[in-house]
């Protein structure tokens, strides 16, 4: 079966970076298994969802994968990847608004600059969001939107007290596609230490 896997070459890259044996590994968008296959083969453990029924394997669950976060939850995940196709920002915020543990690693696609409809729901998903300047929305209408993403994923890792500790984003060709990778840990000890001190 035929699945989009963009510029293969960058995604395995930036998965490798990240990815350690120890890591229990949630891939929300699992298709063919090719980043299983690189990158995940030896990790502790191993989830993927999937949403065609057609693609059947061990390890892989036939899901939405929103629908499986709203069920599961992330589990024991140290390690997810949204590999998406649009958007990965609905993921994102169940997946932050889902995770208990003191850190976590995230890899993601977004292929929001792909075209205008995209760029339309990602306008309409910051619409949700607190504080959202109308310039940024704005920025996305024009194209430039790495900016606005990545303070997409600051403050939703604010409003579920994380923050972001490492960030690195590269692009497909042409500017079209975002890969990016980001470890992220909870501000809970920090804000519990604050007030401590006080
Ligand atoms: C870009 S491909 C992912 C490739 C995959 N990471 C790999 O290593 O082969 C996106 C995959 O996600 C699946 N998908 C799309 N929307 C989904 C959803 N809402 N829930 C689960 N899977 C979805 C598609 O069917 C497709 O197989």
């Amino acid at each position: 079966m035929q699945i989009d896997n963009g510029d293969t070459k960058s995604k395995i890259k930036i998965r490798r970076s990240l990815v350690t044996n120890s890591d229990i590994v949630l891939d929300l968008f699992a298709g063919n298994g090719e980043m299983f296959n690189s990158c995940y083969s030896n990790c502790k453990k191993y989830t993927g969802i999937e949403i065609k029924k057609e693609i059947v394997r061990d390890n892989v669950v036939t899901s939405d994968n929103l629908s499986y976060l709203d069920n599961n939850g992330i589990g024991d995940a140290t390690f997810v990847d949204i590999d998406a196709y649009g958007s990965c920002a609905k993921q994102f915020i169940k997946v932050l608004e889902n995770c208990k543990s003191d850190s976590l690693k995230i890899v993601f696609t977004d292929g929001g600059k792909i075209d205008a409809q995209r760029r339309q729901s990602l306008v309409k998903e910051l619409a949700h969001t607190d504080n959202v300047d109308p310039s940024e929305k704005l920025f996305c209408a024009y194209y430039v939107y790495d900016d606005v993403l990545k303070r997409f994923f600051a403050k939703t890792c604010a409003k579920n007290m994380y923050h972001i500790t490492s960030f690195y984003m590269t692009h497909k060709d042409r500017n079209q596609v975002l890969y990016g990778a980001m470890t992220i840990e909870t501000t809970r000890q920090i804000k519990i230490n604050q007030n401590k001190s006080k």
